[in-house]
Parts: structure tokens; C-alpha cells; sequence
């Protein structure tokens, strides 16, 4: 039984005590829940791999307190400094050179270390008890949906043996934090799209952004991106994306489930189609907040299709089309 602990002062004085003992335990953060544990105790961290189910090539991301504490782990440079002073606390995370005290298992190996300081003030405060850095990855086991409610959490990692989760309620953002590469202070790159904006980061920046494009399906070919296989964060039933009206006659999988971007376009007239809509006003943040949420719920439900509809748009729209085409992909 997963212990489920309020976000009060004693609980998350108990979560800083499970952490401490090398317990891993799962928090919310405003992009996903995390399933954390202290950053710099490898045993702790290792049970963090074997409770997801993660290969230990996929490195994981130090959640750090304040953003003048990232000055310990890694080599930090004036580009570092201007996202950092835009976006932090908050969705970004960043890849710098790492300092020696951050193990190498946390790392895989890497001579970098991803960085972020969230903005979520349960995670703040666990942070400041722990008083010291926690390595969190999204807390759902290896390739699937990332979880958005500690709901989502217990389901995927209670069978896992998890100890216990910090019930924070549903995360504000709703996708994963933007991973920004900024090893070389004269260019960004982004590794994965998430809670911040391309364009965002862009203007922050002050030199020029590009977005990591090769869709890796192969670990031993992750060598700058190690996460961005080409299939991840998929639900189990099969998911296709489309563009327009839904091509509901060219599936004859039933029963059917249809997810319109907007609510005013779902229909209800078809047997054996069920509607959804990832958004009542068609806003990108909502559509966020509602991705992995719709899908968890659609998951459990015994379609034998998930036809969605591909998000449009800039900003969060080109990071929800990114999530929602690994999660199409097969194989
Ligand atoms: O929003 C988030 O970032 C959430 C919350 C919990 O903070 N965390 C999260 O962690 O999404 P995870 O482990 O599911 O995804 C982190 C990604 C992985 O794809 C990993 O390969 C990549 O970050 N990563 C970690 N360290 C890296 C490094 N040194 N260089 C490049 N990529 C790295
Ligand atoms: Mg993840």
C-alpha cells in the first residue's frame, strides 16, 4: 500500500525524513510529479531507477531549492544566468557541465548535469527540510504516461513497491519542463519541448535557439538527448493522431474514443464512438493541464482506439504535438 501523505506541515516534514533514510518518495511539481530522492546518495538514487524500471544510461534531473544552488553542481556561465533569472523557479530545466560532488550515477556517466528549480511550493519546502538537492524524474514507470495527480502515481508505481506520495493535487502545467542544453554559453538547444516556450526561451536567450531534432529509437545513439527516444510517455491503448475531421470510418477498432481539441467540435451521433476534447476554449496551457490527464482516464477505459486530434498552434501547442506524437509511435 502506497502511503498517501497531505501536503501539510507534518506530512512533508515525514516526506524530508523518508528522504533522508534513502526512501524514495513522490511529490508534485508544477510539470509532473516527481519520484524524488536526495541527489547525492547513489544508493537512494539507484533505488529510484529499479522502482521505475529505468535503464541506468537515462540520466536523471537535480531538483535544486534556490537558483544560487545550482553554483555547487555545476559550472554555471552567463547564459545559464539569463534563463535561469527569466524561468526559474519554474518548468525549465538546464544541462550544464557538472561539478564532481554529483555522482556519476545520477548522470549516467555524463560529464553534464540536467538542473532545474521548481516552482511548486511542496517540492520548495521538501527541498529546504531535505536541505539538499533531489534527483527527481517523472514518477511513472519506464515509457509511460507521466502522472499529473497522485492518482496517476499510485497506479503506476504502487504495484512497483513505492513507499510513498505526496498528494499535491492536479500539477498546474501539466507537461514535462523544457530541456535546454546550455554546455555552450553562445547557443541554446532544446532538448525536449515542455512547459516553456521555444519563443520564450528565445527571447531570453540573447543568442540563437535551436530544437534537437533526431528522433532517437536506439539508447546506445542517445548521446546528447539521452531521454528522447522516439516512443515514450505512451498509454497502452493505441493511440493515432489526426489532423481535420477524425477519419473514424478508416478504424474499425471499437469501441472508439475521439479527442477533438476543442469541446464545440466533438460529436456524439456514432455508435461505438465515444467524444472527448483535450479543451473547452482551445488555450494551450488548458490543453497542457488536460494531456496526460485525458489520457490516464482513456486508458483505463477498454477502447480499442484513441483517435486524437493533433494540438495546433506555437508556444505549449508545438510541445503538447511533440508528447502526443511519441506517444503514437509504435514499437
Ligand atoms: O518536469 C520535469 O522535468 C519532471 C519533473 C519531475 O521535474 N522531470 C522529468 O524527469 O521529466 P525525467 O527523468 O522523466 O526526464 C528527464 C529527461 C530525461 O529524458 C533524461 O534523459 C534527460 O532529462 N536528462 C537528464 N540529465 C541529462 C543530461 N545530463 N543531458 C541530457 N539530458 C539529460
Ligand atoms: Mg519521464
Amino acid at each position: 500500500m502506497v502511503r498517501i501523505i497531505p501536503p501539510t506541515p507534518s506530512g512533508l516534514a515525514e516526506a524530508a525524513r523518508l528522504l533522508l533514510a534513502g526512501i524514495p518518495v513522490a511529490l508534485p511539481t508544477e510539470t509532473v510529479y516527481g519520484l524524488a530522492a536526495p541527489a547525492l546518495d547513489e544508493q537512494a538514487c539507484g533505488q529510484v531507477f529499479l522502482l521505475k524500471g529505468r535503464p541506468l544510461t537515462d540520466p536523471l534531473i537535480v531538483h535544486i531549492a534556490e537558483p544560487g544552488d545550482a553554483l555547487a553542481l555545476a559550472e554555471w556561465n552567463p547564459l545559464a544566468e539569463r534563463l535561469a533569472a527569466r524561468f526559474w523557479p519554474g518548468p525549465l530545466t538546464l544541462v550544464l557541465p557538472k561539478k564532481n560532488i554529483v555522482p556519476d550515477a545520477i548522470t549516467a556517466g555524463r560529464p553534464s548535469v540536467a538542473l532545474r528549480c521548481p516552482a511548486h511550493p511542496v517540492f520548495r519546502e521538501v527541498l529546504r527540510l531535505a536541505g539538499q538537492p533531489l534527483a527527481a524524474p517523472s514518477a511513472n514507470p519506464f515509457m509511460r504516461l507521466s502522472p499529473t495527480c497522485a492518482a496517476h502515481v499510485v497506479e503506476g508505481l504502487g504495484p512497483q513497491g513505492l513507499v510513498a506520495v505526496v498528494d499535491g493535487g492536479p500539477c498546474s502545467v501539466g507537461v514535462e519542463s523544457t530541456i535546454v542544453d546550455v554546455r555552450d554559453a553562445s547557443r541554446a538547444v532544446i532538448l525536449r519541448q515542455g512547459g516553456v516556450s521555444r519563443e520564450e526561451i528565445e527571447a531570453a536567450a540573447g543568442v540563437p535557439v535551436t530544437v534537437f531534432q533526431r528522433e532517437i529509437a536506439d539508447l546506445s545513439e542517445a548521446a546528447d538527448a539521452p531521454g528522447l527516444f522516439a516512443r515514450h510517455y505512451s498509454p497502452r491503448t493505441p493511440l493515432v493522431l489526426f489532423s481535420g475531421e477524425p477519419p473514424v470510418s478508416e478504424h474499425p477498432q471499437r469501441p472508439l474514443a475521439v479527442i477533438r481539441w476543442r469541446s464545440a467540435d466533438a460529436r456524439t451521433d456514432r455508435t461505438g464512438v465515444s467524444n472527448f476534447a483535450w479543451t473547452e476554449t482551445g488555450s494551450p496551457s488548458e490543453g497542457a493541464r488536460n494531456l496526460y490527464h485525458l489520457l490516464h482516464q482513456l486508458d483505463g477505459q477498454g477502447f480499442g482506439l484513441i483517435l486524437a486530434e493533433t494540438p495546433p498552434g506555437d508556444g505549449l501547442g508545438a510541445a503538447l504535438r511533440d508528447r502526443l506524437r511519441r506517444a503514437a509511435a509504435q514499437g
